[in-house]
């Protein structure tokens, strides 16, 4: 049989905190620390904890060619090396089972999409997978009588100061604009109404955000989009996914926004309980931004940046910058419409993968936006400490 080790895989040693009731009952303190190997792969979302023995084959491995396991055992034992296999670190060439082709599958999907290993590694172990927030607060509630203030001591002054007050050079203060009076209006918001939002409003901010201006042919086979935000290599690679819960003349559903043809390619329909309950997951149970209108899930498509950036140190970086771009501009241009708009990066990653059916290593959520009409009253806390947005309203 012929092998090769999965295309990325980082061996973490860590340390373990447990406790332990038979060592409490025996006087001991009952906390028991573990040190040991983990492997954390590229293609694998579970920890794989490994033996030394495992962590040394391993490394003895070629990522890239092929070798015949019969002279790996040769120089390491045949069991370590099955192990290797059934936890699907060593990939085999002609997968015999269903498990030993799920991992040649997705470890080739990691390696078509040329992705940095580390920044590999920390995409696909960062992503979450059933978090509730709500219930991750009642836990740390329980868990302490300090509150969460208490528990994390001072803070850091707000601004690092370098100089004394006296050698600052005093700027110019710009005189009012427009950008400023939109930006003043800028309030991530928690608190929707729960009215329908009107068809060509949610049209023009999708369009202002994600729309495509114009497409240009910059050489043979390779087209870029200019919108209104910058983009890392001008790919745009990241998209909108939608989830629409509440937008009058769609259906609830899940959509791809196409940014060229300015249109909507539906997915999957959804009945207002299945929307109610994915836009809940969606956000990890943040109830506030799961009663907006419909969310956006800014996903990259890594392979599409990947493919200029290959194996390249900044590249996963420069695609979560384009989705802080985005985010910003969904604010502005729902601000100007006198909605409300919210980002969050306390998403589960997972449930949206399998919810528009993407392949995590190849195109993936960084985060969640939404908009919609903003409700008259403020049952959960903003931060609009001028009053620009809650004066007129019931705070
Ligand atoms: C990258 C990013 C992630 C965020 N994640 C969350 C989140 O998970 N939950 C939340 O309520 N707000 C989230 N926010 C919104 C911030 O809490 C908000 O921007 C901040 O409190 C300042 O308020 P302002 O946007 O109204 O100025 C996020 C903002 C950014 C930029």
């Amino acid at each position: 049989m012929q092998v090769r080790r999965c295309a990325h895989v980082l061996v973490e040693p860590r340390e373990t905190i447990d406790f332990d009731l038979t060592e409490l009952a025996l006087g001991g303190t009952g906390v028991r620390e573990r040190l040991g190997w983990v492997a954390l792969a590229a293609h694998r979302d579970e920890d794989i904890p490994l033996d030394q023995d495992e962590v040394v084959a391993l490394g003895a491995v070629s990522p890239s060619h092929w070798q015949d396991l019969d002279a790996l055992a040769e120089r390491h034992s045949r069991g370590v090396l099955d192990t290797l296999l059934a936890k699907g670190l060593l990939i085999a060439q002609a997968p015999a089972d269903e498990s030993s082709r799920q991992f040649a599958q997705a470890d080739e999907a990691v390696r078509a999409v040329h992705w940095r290993g580390l920044s590999a590694v920390a995409h696909r172990h960062t992503r979450w997978h059933g978090a509730d927030t709500e219930e991750a607060e009642r836990h740390f509630a329980e868990s302490s009588e300090q509150t969460f203030l208490e528990r994390l001591g001072p803070a850091l002054p707000a601004v690092h100061a370098r100089v004394e007050a006296a050698q600052r050079m005093p700027l110019p203060r710009p005189a009012p604009s427009p950008l400023d009076a939109l930006t003043e209006r800028r309030v991530t918001c928690r608190n929707f109404d729960p009215v329908p939002l009107a068809r060509d409003v949610f049209a023009a901010v999708l369009y202002r955000v994600f729309g495509a201006r114009t497409v240009c042919d910059y050489a043979p086979g390779v087209q870029l989009l200019k919108k209104a935000v910058p983009s890392a290599g001008g790919l745009h690679a990241t998209e909108a996914y939608l989830l629409v819960r509440n937008v009058e003349g769609v259906a609830p559903g899940l959509y791809h926004y196409h940014p060229v043809e300015h249109a909507l390619e539906p997915l999957r329909g959804l009945s207002d309980e299945e929307a109610s309950a994915l836009a809940r997951s969606f956000v990890a149970a943040q109830a506030y931004y799961a009663g907006a209108p419909l969310q956006i899930a800014l996903v990259s498509r890594f392979e599409h940046n990947f493919w200029k950036y290959r194996n390249h140190a900044k590249a996963y970086r420069a695609v979560t910058l384009d989705a802080g771009h985005l985010s910003q501009m969904v604010y502005l241009a729902a601000t100007e419409l006198n909605l409300g708009a919210f980002i969050t990066a306390a998403i589960n990653e997972v449930e949206i993968e399998q919810a528009f059916g993407l392949e995590p290593m190849t195109e993936g959520p960084l985060a969640v936006c939404g908009f919609g009409v903003r409700a008259q009253e403020r049952v959960t806390v903003e931060f609009d400490p001028q009053g620009n947005v809650w004066t007129s309203r019931t705070a």
